[in-house]
């Protein structure tokens, strides 16, 4: 967790602004999976600078954002999350300063592949869910193939030091499965269009580290071409929006 709050509360500001964050198809489809409703609390894990958020809240009684870095909050408070029913708590995902049974729902959107500790995350998911109640998980997922899943971990990891794992789909489910909650996969088929030299700005990843992304990219092998559509200035990165319940 020190890794991630070193990273994004040097980098909030870039977050406010960036467009595959703000927007996008996975957003809509999370909304439209967890189906929030007037009476239901709802929190937002890993909530940035509050992109998910903001689009919750209105249809909520009330949502919490909890989020490991105090800066990232801070510039969502100050720039992104207006609404008066929406408020922030500092927290590591894997200890959760919440009662049991608090919430009817939550969504954790791009940002599981960044927890040190994704089990203990999502059984803390569980533990604060009410019985009943729906967690919706959007995020990055490796391809089955092995020698793809490295080529995308180790080009994530190489931009930003923090990034810990993009699971497996197959992983994913696994996760959440282990903390007890039923699974299903809602979509696998999103993709986020990723400009290479924005994506390694909007992280300030060292000049010698986003040499080797670029290398790597420039001579991936035609697997990861394909897969990872990979053209001279943009490549895709697969995505899966997964709902648990307890
Ligand atoms: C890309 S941002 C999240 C984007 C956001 N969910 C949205 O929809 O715009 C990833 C976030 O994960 C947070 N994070 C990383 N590790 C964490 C942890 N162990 N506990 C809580 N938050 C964590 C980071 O601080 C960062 O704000």
């Amino acid at each position: 967790m020190k890794d991630a709050r070193a990273q994004f509360g040097k980098t909030a500001a870039a977050y406010v602004s960036s467009a595959t964050h703000a927007s996008g198809e996975d957003l809509e489809r999370l909304i439209a999976v967890a189906a929030p409703r007037s009476h239901e609390r709802a929190l937002d894990l890993g909530c940035g600078v509050g992109h998910t958020l903001c689009r919750i809240a209105p249809l909520v009684a009330f949502v919490v954002g909890a989020d490991a870095t105090l800066e990232m909050m801070q510039a969502g408070r100050a720039s992104v999350v207006t609404a008066s029913n929406a408020a922030f708590a500092q927290s590591d995902a894997a200890a959760l300063p919440f009662p049991d049974a608090t919430f009817d729902l939550v969504t954790c959107r791009l940002a599981a592949h960044h927890f040190t500790d994704a089990a203990g995350a999502f059984r803390e998911v569980a533990r604060v869910l009410r019985p009943g109640g729906r967690f919706v998980l959007v995020d990055n997922y490796g391809p089955d193939d092995p020698a793809l899943d490295a080529f995308l971990n180790e080009l994530e990891k190489l931009r930003d030091a923090s990034h810990v794992r993009n699971h497996t789909i197959a992983g994913w489910l696994a996760l959440l499965e282990d903390a007890g909650l039923r699974t299903a996969v809602e979509s696998d088929l999103l993709t986020t269009k990723i400009t290479t030299e924005g994506w390694l700005e909007r992280s300030q990843t060292p000049a010698h580290r986003a040499a080797e992304v670029r290398r790597r990219l420039r001579e991936a092998p035609a697997a990861a071409v394909a897969t990872f559509r990979i053209t001279e200035t943009t490549f895709a990165v697969p995505k899966v929006v997964l709902l648990g319940r307890l």
